[in-house]
Order: structure tokens, then sequence, then C-alpha cells
């Protein structure tokens, strides 16, 4: 979804004026003279905050399935599928987001659909770049003229050299000022937690790629796990159970809509059941199935057996610190991202640990919400997020 972004209020007076000053020289036919205004005085206007309204404060959370993007005082404007569409023989970018996801299951052996992030880890460093670029692109308005402040939410479990590449390329795409912060603290800012306060807060974030666990206090990570199971390892056991199953083949969007349509982590007090359309690996034929809930309840315990099993090592490793964990037990935990709509997980979590699940309106989109927060607030925040 584009923003608008214009020239509102006293920054009309100010930004109009070196604008003004600019399609002076041009009608003087110094096109040269305007360029050179325009480029050599941008410096000092912005510290002057002649072009302050141009410049835009972002918060961006680069995930593994999608990337959200917020902008300071207008709020999440972008919410898009993290693919980039390449033509294999020339590189050549044809799509990104949305239209990229459209194509990934539609594609022919000349181009290629990429997911930069895989499993927490970028994967593929182009393709990033490509991306972010592309969804920062289409988000801007002919009053965006670059980026002030950049909020970037980043995987607990990166590493610093995958950290100084998300700081080189946050540069690259032309931040003045940059700051990390991960996704779990990112997430509790976005709940609403003050995990400045000598308070046990515990956040499970249940992504695509990965599944980040984190009780935070006083502006740290106490205990946290960084689980290498999520969303798409559920998606490829789906896919590995139709073939198995029923020799069957299916697409990408086909298996995540089996996910949210019938998966599960818990009984369901009515069961539930759709029939998909696929391709018969024999005949190479089409074909109708239909899935029951309770036979993928059954493919999906294994990875959500996983994450629960890491829940509870998180909640043990909190033995040595037993006031945070008396907190966390009586605060109950808080589960975001898109895994947090699972049906029946948060069931599942609390019949096993014994603590209270709390999931919020819009999962998906709290990392983001939170990096927000932050951005408007790095004074408030300081402590939180690395420079
Ligand atoms: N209703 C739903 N039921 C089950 N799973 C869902 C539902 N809605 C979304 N998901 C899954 O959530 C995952 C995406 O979640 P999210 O957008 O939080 O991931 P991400 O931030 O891109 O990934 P990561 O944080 O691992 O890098 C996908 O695997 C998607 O299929
Ligand atoms: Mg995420």
């Amino acid at each position: 979804m584009p923003c608008r972004y214009g020239v509102t209020g006293g920054g009309f007076i100010r930004n109009i004026i070196p604008i003004k000053i600019i399609s002076i020289a041009f009608r003087l036919k110094s096109r040269k003279l305007a360029v050179e205004f325009f480029y050599k005085s941008q410096e000092s206007q912005v510290k002057m905050g002649l072009f302050s309204n141009l410049y835009r404060d972002i918060a961006i959370d680069f995930g593994t399935t999608n990337t959200l993007i917020f902008i300071h005082g207008l709020g999440v404007v972008l919410n898009e599928p993290s693919v980039v569409a390449r033509e294999l023989s020339n590189g050549k970018v044809l799509a990104i987001g949305r239209e990229a996801l459209l194509m990934s299951d539609k594609v022919h052996s000349g181009i290629a659909a990429v997911r930069p992030l895989f499993n927490g880890a970028i994967g593929d460093y182009q393709a990033m770049q490509e991306l972010i670029k592309g969804l920062i692109d289409k988000t801007k308005t002919r009053f965006s003229y670059g980026i002030n402040r950049m909020v970037i939410s980043i995987p607990s479990g990166i590493t610093p050299v995958e950290k100084r590449a998300v700081r080189d390329f946050a540069q690259h795409v032309g931040a003045r000022k940059v700051y990390l912060v991960t996704n779990p603290m990112a997430a509790a800012v976005g709940l609403g937690l003050d995990v400045r306060e000598p308070m046990g807060n515990m956040v499970v974030d249940i992504g695509g790629g990965t599944t980040e666990i984190a009780v935070m206090s006083l502006s740290g990570i106490a205990s946290g796990e960084c689980v290498k199971v999520a969303g798409a390892d559920l998606d490829n056991l789906i896919s590995r159970y139709l073939r198995e199953e029923y020799n069957m083949a299916v697409g990408e969007l086909t298996v995540e809509n089996i996910k949210k349509t019938i998966g599960s982590a818990y009984k369901l007090e009515k069961e539930l059941s759709m029939d998909i359309k696929g391709i018969c690996l024999e005949s190479g034929l089409p074909e109708v199935r239909t899935l029951r809930s309770e036979d993928i309840r059954d493919v999906l315990a294994v990875p959500l057996n996983q994450i629960v099993t890491s829940i509870k090592k998180s909640l043990e490793s909190l033995v040595t610190k037993p006031e945070i964990s008396v907190d966390v037990f009586d605060r109950g935990l808080f589960l975001v991202g898109g895994g947090a709509l699972i049906r029946g997980l948060d069931k599942k979590i609390h019949e096993e640990t014994n603590v209270s699940v709390h999931i919020c309106d819009e999962p998906q989109s709290i990392v983001v919400k939170g990096a927000g927060e932050i951005l408007e607030n790095l004074e408030k925040y300081r402590g939180l997020y690395s420079i």
C-alpha cells in the first residue's frame, strides 16, 4: 500500500522556498545552477531543517516471509512478502514483494523467485538489497527525498557479520542514522511492555523462518532461544505429506492455505476439512482431495512440539533468576508473529508449561509497530537498540 507523504503545516514554507529557487534557476535556463544548488546545499538544508519534511524516518521489520515498513507520523504503510523474482539469464529484477510472490508458483525455468532470508540468516545479500530498496521505493511519493533515521529489527540470533551487512546496506540505501533492535525487543515495545523495568516479560515470536523466545528485563534478554523451526517448516511438512500420502503436488500458496485453514496444534471443538486441487504425480492430471484437520495436526505435531520444548527450556533456565521467573508466571507469555495464529497453539503451550498465553490482534505487525515506537522515541528507548 503506497503511502501518502506530503509537505504539510509549517514545513510547507520551509520546503517551498528552496524548491522555488530551483524552479527559478530552471526558468532562467540554468539547469546546471539548479542541479548544483539542489545537491551542494542539501547537507546544510537538512541541518537548517529546510528539507526536513522530505527526509523520512522509517522502521523496517525485514522477515523471512514478510517485510513491513513503518513511517514516522504515518504508522505501518506496507506489508509485503519478502520475495524477489529475477530473470535467470541476466539477473534482471522482474518483480518485488506481492507481485513476485504471485509469480513464485507460476515461474518457468527462466525465472527464479528468491527469498533473501532463510531460517533467520541472510542467504542472498543481493536479493536482500533489491527487496528492501524495491519496497522502500514503493512507499515513496514525489515529496520523498531520502531517509534520515532508520530502525531495523533483526533476528536475535544474527551474527556480527550479518549485523554489519544490514547496517552497511541501510547506509547504502541512503539512511543517515541506523539503529538495530532485535525482534523480541521490538515486539515487547509494540505490545506496550516496559522492558526497561526490573520485571520479567516473555515474548515468543513464531515467524516464517525462526522462532525467537526471549525473557526480557532491565532492557536486556535474561533468557533466550532462537530456534530454526517455524512456519516454513510446517509448510514443507504439509507438502511432503501430500506427496507421500496422496502422490500429489500442490503449489506453495495452496500449502500455506491448508495450514491457515485447517492447521492446528490442539484438538478442535469441531474438526475441519477442506478440498484442495493439485496435480497427480503419476498421471500428471489435476485432481481434488479432501483433507481433514486431524491429519494435518498429526503432520504438524513434531515441529510444534519442538517449539513448545524450547519454550519450556527457556523457562527452566530461569531457575537461577527466580524473581524473573515468578514475573513470567504471573504475567503470562506473549505469542507474536504469524505462527501465533496456529489454532490451539496457545492452549498447547499453556497445558505443557502452566504459563498463561496472550495473543494480541495482528500479531504479525507487532514487531514493526514496536520498531516504529522506538523510532519515534529514540531517547526513551536508549539501551534497547544498537547504533
Ligand atoms: N492464520 C495463520 N495460521 C497459521 N500460520 C500463519 C497464519 N497466518 C500466517 N501464518 C504463518 O506465519 C508465518 C509468517 O509470519 P511472520 O510474518 O511473523 O514471519 P516473518 O517475520 O516474515 O519471519 P521471521 O520472523 O521468521 O523472519 C508464515 O509461515 C505464515 O504462513
Ligand atoms: Mg518476524
